[in-house]
This record gives C-alpha cells, structure tokens and sequence, in this order.
C-alpha cells in the first residue's frame, strides 16, 4: 500500500508554494517571445501548469460553427500543400508504378490543390503497445529515418502527408512528435543522455535519472501533485486526468520538470508548424455524459487540433480557439465583463483526456491478471472516482454552454466532461479525417487495436466507424463498408494491410466520397508486439522490437514481404486524385487494388483462436515487459482521492 506514502507527498504538496499572481496577457506574450527564437512547442504557459485570467484580447475568442474549416486551418493548408508536392513528386516516382510517370502527373496537378492527393496518417489507441506500433509506421514512412528512400521503402510518406491524428496512445505519439519539434521517432527512441522514451520507468514510478529526468519517485509525486493543486486553487475543477496528463509528459516531453508549462496551443505558435513542415496534429477524445459508464456509438467525438478544440457533430457543432480553454464561453462568446484565461490547455492534460480511460480500466479489471486483493482495493477507489464523476476530463466551464441549444444534450451544463477517445469503439482517429471539408483522399489507418483475445486488432475500430456513418449523427461522413470481425479474421485481413472503399462508384451519385482507408493492422513480423494495454512498463529491447515490429508491418519488410506492396501504397495515394482528373488507372496499379482491397467477400463463420506468429526472424525474444507496477494504479488514484479530499 502506497497511502502513507502519499500522504507524505500531499504535505509535501502544502509546503509547495503555487500561484503567484501572475496575470497580465503581457507576460504570456512576453514569455512566448522570449523562446520564440528556439523553433519549437513552447514551455510558454504563464504560471506552469495553473491556468490563468488574463485580459481578453481585443478580437475577444469566441466559438465558431463547424460548418468549414476554420480560417487558420485553411491559411496553413495552403502553406502546408505546397510544401507536400516534391516530396510526393520523389516519393511516387521512386515507387515503380510502371506505364505511369508520377513526376510530370504530379507537376501537372501541383498548382491545384483540389486535384493533388491529399494524405491523412491516423494511429490507434492501446497504450504504449500503441505509441510503439504507431511509432513504428511512423518511422516507416519517415524520410529522416536511416536509408529509408531506397527500392521498397516509404520513407517520405510523412512527408508527403497533410494530417496525421492520434487517440490515446498513438496521441502520445503525435503529442511526443510535436512537443519536442518534430523530433524523428529513432532521437526519442535514442539511448543517450537526451532520451525521451524511457518507457522501462513506469509511469507510477516515475523518472529515473538515467535519463533527461531529474526526480525519484518521491519527488515526482510531489510534483504532480502540486501541479495539480495549483489549478485546484486557481478555481478550475480537476480530475484524475490532471494527474494522469501530468505523470504521462515525463514520459512523452523532453523537458527535466515534466513539461508543465508545455501547451497545446503552442505547437501553432512554433516556427516549424507555421511553415508547414509537419502534419496538421490533431488528437480525438469523447464526450462523456456524467453517470454514464458505457459510451455509445453516437457519443460526440471532440477533437483537439493545432487551433481549435471542438466537434464536427450535430451536437455542439462548433469549436473554440483551443489557447482559450478555461474562458467562460456563453453561447460561444466571453461575456464583456469577464477575463479570459489562458494555459488550460496544458499538453499534457490534452494527451491525458485523450487516453482518459479509467472507467475503461475498471470494466476491464476483472480480465487483468493482478491479485484479487489489489483488484478489489482498485475496483472500490475506481468506483468511487467513477461515481464522483472524477474518472473523466473535466473541462468546465463548458466552452460550448448554451452555444447551440437546440441540438446539443448538454449545451446546458456548464460542465463538459471527456474521455478516451478510444471509448465509442472507434478506437482509430478516423472522425477528423473523414470530415467532407477536410477532402482528405486516403487515410493510412495504423491499427495497434487489442480486440482479439491475445490483443491483436480485428478491425473493431473500423466497424465501429462504419457503424457511425450509417446513423444520424454522421452528419454527411461517409466511410467505405467494412465486413464483419469474423471476416476479417477469417479473410486474414487483419495479418496484412488491406484496402477499403476502393471502388468510389460504390458511393451513390452526388453523395460524400469517403476516403480510401489503407487499413494497417498489428501483427507480428519480428517479435510478439501484442503487449497488454494495460502493461505500464516495457523495457528498451522489447520497446525497440515493438518499434522495429511496427515499421516491417506498414512498409511490409521494406517490400521484402510482399515485393508489390511500395507500388500498392503509391496507386492508393493516386487513387482518388486520379479518378478527379478523369486520368486512367495504371495496369500496375488496378493489380494493387486486386490485391489489396477487400472485394465485397464475406465468411462471418467464427473463426478459430486468432494466435499469429512472427513471419521473420525475430529482433528479441518477446520481452519482459510486465504489468506488475499495475499496483501503483493505487497510488495515482489515491494521489487523485488525497488531491480531492486534502485540497
Ligand atoms: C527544431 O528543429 C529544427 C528543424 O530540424 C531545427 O532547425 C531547430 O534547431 C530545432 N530547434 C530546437 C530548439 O531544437
Ligand atoms: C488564427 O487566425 C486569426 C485571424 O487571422 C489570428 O488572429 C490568430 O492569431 C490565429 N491563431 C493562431 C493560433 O495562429
Ligand atoms: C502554393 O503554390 C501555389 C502554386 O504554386 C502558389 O500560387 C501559392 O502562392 C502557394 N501558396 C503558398 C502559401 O505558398
Ligand atoms: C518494378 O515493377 C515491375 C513490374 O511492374 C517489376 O518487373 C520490376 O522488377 C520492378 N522494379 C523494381 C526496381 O522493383
Ligand atoms: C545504410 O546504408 C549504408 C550503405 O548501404 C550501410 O552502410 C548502413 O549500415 C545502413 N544503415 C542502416 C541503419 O541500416
Ligand atoms: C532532449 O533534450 C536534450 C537537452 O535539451 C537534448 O540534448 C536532446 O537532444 C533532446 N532529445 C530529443 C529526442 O529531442
Ligand atoms: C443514439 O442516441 C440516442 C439518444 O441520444 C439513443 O436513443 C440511441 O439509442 C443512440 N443510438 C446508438 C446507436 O447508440
Ligand atoms: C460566466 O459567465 C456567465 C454569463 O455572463 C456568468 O453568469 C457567470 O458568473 C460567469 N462565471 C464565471 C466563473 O466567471
Ligand atoms: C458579468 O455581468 C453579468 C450580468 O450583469 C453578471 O451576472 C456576472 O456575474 C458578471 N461577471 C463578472 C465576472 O463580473
Ligand atoms: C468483477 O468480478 C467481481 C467478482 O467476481 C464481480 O462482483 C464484479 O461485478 C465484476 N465486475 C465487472 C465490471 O464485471
Ligand atoms: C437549454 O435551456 C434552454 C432555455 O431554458 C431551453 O430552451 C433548451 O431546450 C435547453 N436545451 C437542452 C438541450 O436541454
Ligand atoms: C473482434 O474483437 C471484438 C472486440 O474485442 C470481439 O468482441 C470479437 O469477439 C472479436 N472477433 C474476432 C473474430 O476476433
């Protein structure tokens, strides 16, 4: 038991002075000036993680309609597009699509951006399982990863790419990405005195000090205790997520305090995202209903981009400037007489609210293998969270209160409560990128999913989003059809990429044509990447095989698997670009499609027990990653029950 222990850490916490009043827009701006000159997400929040009031601006923030894009979005675009062409333009002429000259195609159609493929990259909840699998694709389509633009690899497809969104886990991912200036996934990966992903050291534990980590464990839960305190006494409602997001940026930002003054907001004020350097990060979460417990199909996704913080849904059906979270919005406006108030949008908190899935946790307690006491003890301090409504993300005040009354279930609470975006079954962030005005033309669906019964995906997370699209809340989303889990399984199309919703005039005349989803999953090719969700640590071997695993699943070995795979990838990007300018399909690339696309079979007989081993040689034996420190679950929820009850 680690009450004691905590309790020692919470008066540890009353010693800690917080909150000096710091109040003046001036010294945000002063402070985001100050480090501008660094290229990077900024440590700009103006009292570390305590949200401040501050002078509204003289274009007061308000709530917009979901109805388009958002002007900063489309300004960034236009920048961003650009910036995508030559690296497409090397990319699809390096990848052999015979009888096709991808060069003089992609020049022809560079000055047009509605004709130019336009690429989204979406990576799946599952904890670090996740990060590690998602980061693995991320490697591979990376062009900074070593001799990776050679014959097979697919090095510049994130280069190539305009969206990349991540839910839970594979937020982490984006989150770790974009808080550390777009660093590659090897540096983060890196076994030196700069290492980021020291995954070995719990997140219960905390740091060790092998790497960029400063603290033992002690001190780290006075940290994230007092951190949270500080918001507790400015006023703002907290949460478990508050601990959680804080505990998690030790592991996910470089930065020696665990990055409590890192905002989200600040990835838009850094200078590699204005120039368009990197993918438009978008991270998704759910809303969750107070007392509700399961969240259904049609629960409103949120989602957190680099501006905004809001929903395409016929719900709230609006968004807010996400650097403004915390101001109280009435009917999308800050009421004249009010403050505004910046640095709610702490990154850690918004990769927290992603992967909030305590309530997911205590549901699924009973499957985990730890010892009936600790299960007990946890399932009582799970429930009595659950039933203070304190296993979410607390986001009052509502930025959406009273903003659209008609539509929205709870445009008359002044609370907004989130989770894990993973929680509606759509555990794949698709919703972002499915979205009519985004136009996206094909999404590489990086499925790190634990659906099976040894963790491996079965294109849940894609049923699930199909599901949606059929239903009112849907709203003009279309999304191709998605067969059955028992096909899927029985097809084996969840042991290799597949294609969906290649044949657009499937789609009725006139209506959405949804994305082609290149449809990645899980499995394993050099090692058992199939850890737990609920493992909180894997040491460097098994991280770096998990790594290595997930990079041979998205690129196929470097095409060595299945030596048609680098040219399949080229004619999915093409598809729909090709399609638009009325240009005939490459031979090559109707042979892909053969292939690769799920052609409308079904086999919904149960399969037998889904149990793949690895295609290649292995890089390490599955590794010792363990769910033993399961048992400090305790200790953050009861340092979340001391912050609560002492504060
Ligand atoms: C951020 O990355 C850019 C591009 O790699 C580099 O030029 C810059 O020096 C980096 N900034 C920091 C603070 O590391
Ligand atoms: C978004 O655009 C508005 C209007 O051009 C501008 O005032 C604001 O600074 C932009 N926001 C960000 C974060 O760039
Ligand atoms: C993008 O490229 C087009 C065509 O080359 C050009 O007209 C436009 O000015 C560019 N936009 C930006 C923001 O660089
Ligand atoms: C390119 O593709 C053709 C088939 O279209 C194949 O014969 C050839 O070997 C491939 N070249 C490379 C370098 O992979
Ligand atoms: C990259 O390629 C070079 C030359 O073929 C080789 O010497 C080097 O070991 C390769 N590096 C990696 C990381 O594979
Ligand atoms: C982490 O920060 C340290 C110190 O600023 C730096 O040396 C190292 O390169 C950084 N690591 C990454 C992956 O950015
Ligand atoms: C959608 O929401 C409505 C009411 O909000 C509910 O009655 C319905 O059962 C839900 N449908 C699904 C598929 O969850
Ligand atoms: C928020 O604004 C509403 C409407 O003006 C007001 O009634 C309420 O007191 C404000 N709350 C805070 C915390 O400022
Ligand atoms: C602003 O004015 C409204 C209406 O008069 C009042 O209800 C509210 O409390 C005021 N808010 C603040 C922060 O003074
Ligand atoms: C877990 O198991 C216990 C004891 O068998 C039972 O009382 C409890 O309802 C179960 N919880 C869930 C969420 O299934
Ligand atoms: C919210 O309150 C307003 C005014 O009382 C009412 O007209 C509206 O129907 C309510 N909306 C919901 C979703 O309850
Ligand atoms: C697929 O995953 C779902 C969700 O975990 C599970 O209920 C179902 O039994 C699985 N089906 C197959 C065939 O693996």
């Amino acid at each position: 038991m680690k009450l004691p222990y905590l309790a020692a850490a919470a008066s540890a916490l009353a010693v800690s002075t917080t909150a000096s009043a710091i109040s003046a827009e001036e010294v945000y701006l002063d402070a985001v000036k100050d480090v501008g000159h660094l290229r990077r997400a900024l440590p700009n929040a103006p009292d570390d993680y305590t949200p401040t009031h501050v002078q509204c601006p003289a274009s007061r923030p308000s709530v917009r309609s979901a109805a388009s894009l958002s002007p900063n979005e489309t300004a960034w675009l236009e920048i961003r597009r650009n910036n995508t062409v030559e690296p497409m333009r090397t990319l699809l002429s390096r990848l052999n699509i015979t009888g096709f000259d991808a060069g003089a195609y992609i020049d022809r159609v560079s000055n047009n951006a509605s004709a130019l493929p336009n690429i989204g990259i979406a990576v799946s909840g599952g904890g670090w399982r996740a990060l590690m699998n998602g980061a693995g694709a991320i490697k591979a389509f990376d062009s900074r990863t070593d001799n990776n633009t050679g014959t097979g690899h697919l090095g510049g497809l994130l280069q190539s790419a305009t969206y990349l969104s991540g839910l839970s886990g594979g937020g982490w991912l984006v989150g770790s990405l974009m808080m550390n200036n777009w660093t590659t996934v090897g540096a983060l990966q890196a076994d030196d005195a700069g290492s980021v992903w020291e995954f070995g050291n719990s997140v219960f534990k905390g740091p060790d000090t092998g790497g960029v980590q400063l603290f033992d464990t002690a001190e780290y839960y006075s940290h994230l205790v007092s951190d949270v305190d500080g918001k507790d006494d400015a006023g703002f409602d907290i949460s478990l997520t508050d601990v959680w997001g804080r505990a998690l940026s030790f592991q996910l930002i470089n930065a020696t305090d665990g990055g409590s003054s890192y905002l989200w907001s600040s990835i838009a004020q850094s200078k590699g995202f204005q120039n368009g350097d990197y993918p438009f990060p978008i991270l998704v979460a759910d809303g969750r209903a107070p007392d509700e417990v399961l969240i259904s199909g049609n629960t409103t996704v949120f989602e957190f981009n680099a501006f905004e913080m809001g929903t395409w849904d016929p719900t709230s059906y609006g968004f807010a400037p996400v650097r403004y979270l915390g101001s109280n919005f009435t009917a999308g406006e800050v009421p004249d007489n009010d403050t505004c108030v910046v640095g709610f949008d702490n990154a850690g908190f918004i990769m927290g609210t992603s992967s909030s899935l305590f309530n997911q946790f205590l549901l699924n307690l009973n499957g985990t293998d730890i010892s009936d006491t600790l299960k007990k003890l946890l399932g009582h301090l799970l429930s009595d969270l659950g039933e203070a409504n304190d296993d979410i993300a607390d986001y009052t005040p509502n930025p959406f209160f009273q903003y659209s009354p008609e539509t929205d279930p709870g445009a008359n609470s002044t609370r907004l409560t989130l989770v894990d975006g993973g929680e509606d079954g759509q555990n794949i962030p698709l919703h972002p990128l499915i979205q009519p005005n985004r136009h996206v033309d094909v999404i590489f669906a990086v499925d790190s999913s634990a659906d099976t019964n040894y963790s491996w995906p079965n294109a849940t997370a894609l049923v699930a989003t199909y599901e949606r699209s059929l239903s009112d809340i849907a709203n003009n989303t279309a999304f191709p059809s998605i067969p059955d889990q028992n096909t899927i399984v029985n097809l084996g199309l969840n042991t290799r990429p597949t294609f969906f919703g290649c044949n657009s005039s499937n789609f009725t005349e006139g209506s959405t044509i949804p994305p082609l989803v290149v449809y990645i999953p899980n499995s394993p090719y050099v090692t058992l990447s199939n850890e737990s969700t609920f493992t909180f640590s894997t040491n460097n071997s098994y991280r770096d095989a998990i790594i290595l695993n997930g990079l041979h699943v998205a690129s196929m070995a470097n095409g060595t698997v299945d030596e048609t795979w680098p040219t399949c990838v080229g004619c999915a990007i093409l598809s729909r670009s090709l399609e638009r300018t009325g240009t005939d399909i490459p031979d090559v690339c109707t042979s892909c499609f053969n292939r690769f696309c799920w052609n409308g079979t079904l086999d919904s007989s149960t399969p037998k027990t889904y149990e793949p081993t690895p295609i290649l040689e292995t890089a390490d034996a599955k590794g010792h990653a363990s769910s033993k420190s399961v048992g400090l679950w305790t200790a953050i929820a009861a340092a979340a029950v001391t912050v609560t009850l002492v504060l």
